[in-house]
């Protein structure tokens, strides 16, 4: 297999399952080695070692600043930060998340993760990668939400919107001070995971209720973690050198078109 992040050492955040597992996985298996980080040390530890030699799971709360200072000291030679955690609010906080009724606190929480996660990881990810020899590359995922508004789920929504501006102020910023450091953002929508589990109903409605939302997506499935991770390996890679500032949505075709098009009288 063609080793397209040899001599790489990448962080991914929130890397105990989903799509920060999947990313690890496939860096992994294209020559990188990887710190996998998060706040659910048993599992991120698990699944680091079944990954063998080139993983390695560390603590990181994206929420910490003087974590991911630590963090940077400790692996200076880190060229490639993927900030995945992420939440959507729904399981991890009280709520109300409308625009009207919204429990502050429940908003503070999920912007405090997704956005000043991110911000911060940026922040210090900057500071270490610009003193590298080497290209660098800062993966923010944001999502579909990030991009069109949520009703039910405002703070996720505002939070990712956040991501989505701030890669292009970092990107724009490294470019500026000709670090050799590019960012960009992706966005996903309906990928199975577990973050599905708080939308989705339990039982055996649950396969009924995803039959019916791949009716809405174009390419009429829901796409898997492996979908985002070749993205994250493409944006890694040498091969997305003069990509920055950009956005990649992964989607299904979701965010091609609207909830109502025009309709075809012949068809
Ligand atoms: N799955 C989707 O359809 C989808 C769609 C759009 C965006 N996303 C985004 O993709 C990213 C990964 O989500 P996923 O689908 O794999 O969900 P997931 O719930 O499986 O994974 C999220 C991970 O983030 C970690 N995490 C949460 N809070 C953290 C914190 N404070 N510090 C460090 N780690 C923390 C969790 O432990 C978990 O491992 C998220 O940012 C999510 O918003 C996913």
């Amino acid at each position: 297999m063609m080793q397209r992040l040899s001599d790489t050492l990448a962080l991914i955040t929130g890397a105990e399952q989903g799509i920060g597992l999947a990313t690890a996985q496939t860096f992994i298996k294209h020559g990188a080695q990887v710190i996998l980080s998060g706040i659910n040390h048993d599992l991120g530890q698990t699944e680091a070692a079944k990954l063998g030699k080139n993983a390695l799971y560390i603590p990181l709360d994206v929420r910490d600043a003087e974590a991911w200072k630590h963090v940077f000291e400790k692996y200076p030679t880190i060229s490639v930060l993927v900030n995945n955690a992420g939440i959507t609010g729904l399981t991890e906080t009280t709520g109300p998340h409308d625009p009207e009724n919204l429990d502050i606190d429940s908003y503070h929480a999920v912007l405090n993760t997704n956005l000043h996660g991110t911000v911060l990881g940026c922040k210090f990810a900057i500071a270490a990668m610009k003193k590298l020899t080497k290209p660098a590359s800062i993966i923010n995922i944001s999502s579909r939400s990030g991009i069109v508004g949520v009703q039910g789920a405002a703070a996720y929504a505002v939070s990712k919107a956040g991501v989505r501006n701030h890669t292009k102020s970092v990107a724009l910023h490294c470019a500026d001070q000709s670090y050799q450091i590019r960012c960009n953002s992706i966005h996903p929508a309906a990928v199975m995971t577990p973050i599905w589990d708080a939308m989705l109903p339990a039982g055996p409605e649950r396969d009924n209720a995803i039959t019916s939302m791949c009716q809405s997506i174009p390419l009429k499935e829901m796409g898997q973690p492996e979908d985002v991770a070749n993205a994250c390996l493409f944006l890694a890679s040498h091969e997305s050198r003069y990509i920055t500032g950009a956005e990649i949505n992964i989607d299904g075709g979701i965010l091609a078109g609207s909830s109502a098009p025009p309709t075809n009288p012949k068809s």
